[in-house]
């Protein structure tokens, strides 16, 4: 079978016409035609060979890992699902470890050895390719209501997991037992497809939400964060000072550029009893200088929590699956408008060579 891969040896990018097609063979498995996959920045470093592991005996790894696929055959012991069904498979798969309580409890989000892999990035072949073979305990199930946007719920979950998270940490403020977000100030960083997807599941939980970004209006991405009920702000017209001044306490930070400089420079208005949440991986770019005794100062005398986050959990993917729905009768020209860019799977080194627009797609099938 046809899938899109990097070949890390001569750092080439080609379509791979013979990828091996295995039999379903597990009884809990499920075999996935694989409809759409969508191109993210971590594709973008792995096609230019930054990171990325093929798997074992293979020179050459499969990219792609924000899935949507239907099920063509299921194993008789695969639960509910059946063929016909549509669904996200999860990114990352345990490591063996019985001594890792994450990878134990089904969590290899949390894994503890470093010792995980994931489809796309690390160790396993990734979804762009015709077909996959996987465990059912891995599918998350997809109502067709939402089959045409479904292909963001991964990106969504990174936000999903962050603001589950971040529920749980604000529990320790004795008034809010249950964490609630609700009436909070949020302020998103970043109007890509992780941050506009963040900013919208803010805006489900009732806060309050600035996105701040390079971009100046008028711009796509301003428009889709009115469209939402939020408040845009460039970066280009304002200093995050600035930008905070209008706002007030600002209780939840979601940082979705991945610039460590900015990242850190946002601690600086972060309100009282606040949390700054970290999703980018802006790798190494050298020493830094940074006042850490004001900033400790800073973030002590405030009681301010740094959250860092990768990958997502089950809960973080149902929850994703669950408010797309609800972002589509809400906002349905906004998610809608955050894919921006389709090419079939010949084309698949266009969006990965060229980061256009907000969110692009490959459909692999129709
Ligand atoms: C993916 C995560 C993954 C991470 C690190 C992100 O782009 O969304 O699922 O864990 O990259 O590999």
């Amino acid at each position: 079978m046809k899938g899109a891969a990097v070949f890390p040896g001569d750092k080439t990018l080609r379509v791979v016409a013979d990828v091996p097609d295995r039999k379903l063979e597990s009884p809990t498995g499920v075999k996935l035609r694989m409809l759409q996959v969508g191109i993210c920045a971590t594709d973008r470093e792995i096609a230019s060979c930054m990171f990325g592991t093929p798997p074992d005996g293979f020179n050459y790894l499969v990219l792609g890992h924000e899935g949507f696929a239907e099920v063509v055959e299921a194993g008789p012991e695969a639960g509910e699902l059946q063929p016909g069904d549509l669904v996200v498979p999860t990114v990352r798969r345990p490591c063996e470890d019985p001594a890792c309580m994450a990878c134990v409890n089904d969590r290899p989000d949390f894994c503890v050895t470093g010792l995980y892999r994931e489809h796309g990035i690390m160790g396993m072949h990734g979804f762009l390719r015709e077909f996959v073979l996987g465990e059912a305990r891995y599918m998350r199930k997809v109502p067709a209501a939402i089959r045409d946007v479904a292909v963001l719920v991964e990106p969504l979950t990174i936000a999903e997991k962050a603001f589950l998270q971040a529920e749980r940490i604000q529990m320790r403020l004795p008034w809010n037992e249950r964490g609630v977000l609700q009436g909070s100030q949020a302020v998103v960083l970043g109007a890509g497809p992780v941050g506009l997807l963040g900013a919208m599941a803010l805006r489900l939980r009732g806060c309050a939400v600035t996105v701040y970004s390079r971009e100046r209006k008028p711009d796509p991405r301003a428009d889709i964060t009115r469209a939402i009920g939020a408040k845009y702000v460039s970066a280009q017209d304002r200093t995050p000072e600035e930008m905070a001044a209008g706002i007030g306490n600002i209780d939840l930070i979601y940082e979705a550029t991945g610039s460590s400089k900015l990242a850190f420079r946002m601690l600086n208005v972060l309100g009282r009893n606040g949390v700054l949440i970290l999703t980018g991986v802006p790798g190494a770019h050298g020493p830094e200088a940074v006042d850490l005794g004001a900033l400790i100062t800073n973030m002590t005398l405030k009681n301010q929590c740094l959250l860092a986050t990768v990958n997502a959990g089950n809960d973080a993917f149902d929850r994703a699956i669950a408010d797309l729905g609800e972002f589509c009768t809400l906002w349905p020209d906004a998610v809608r408008g955050l894919i921006t860019g389709r090419f079939t799977l010949e084309q698949f080194e266009t969006p990965i060579r060229n980061a256009a627009g907000i969110k692009n797609i490959i459909e692999v099938a129709s």
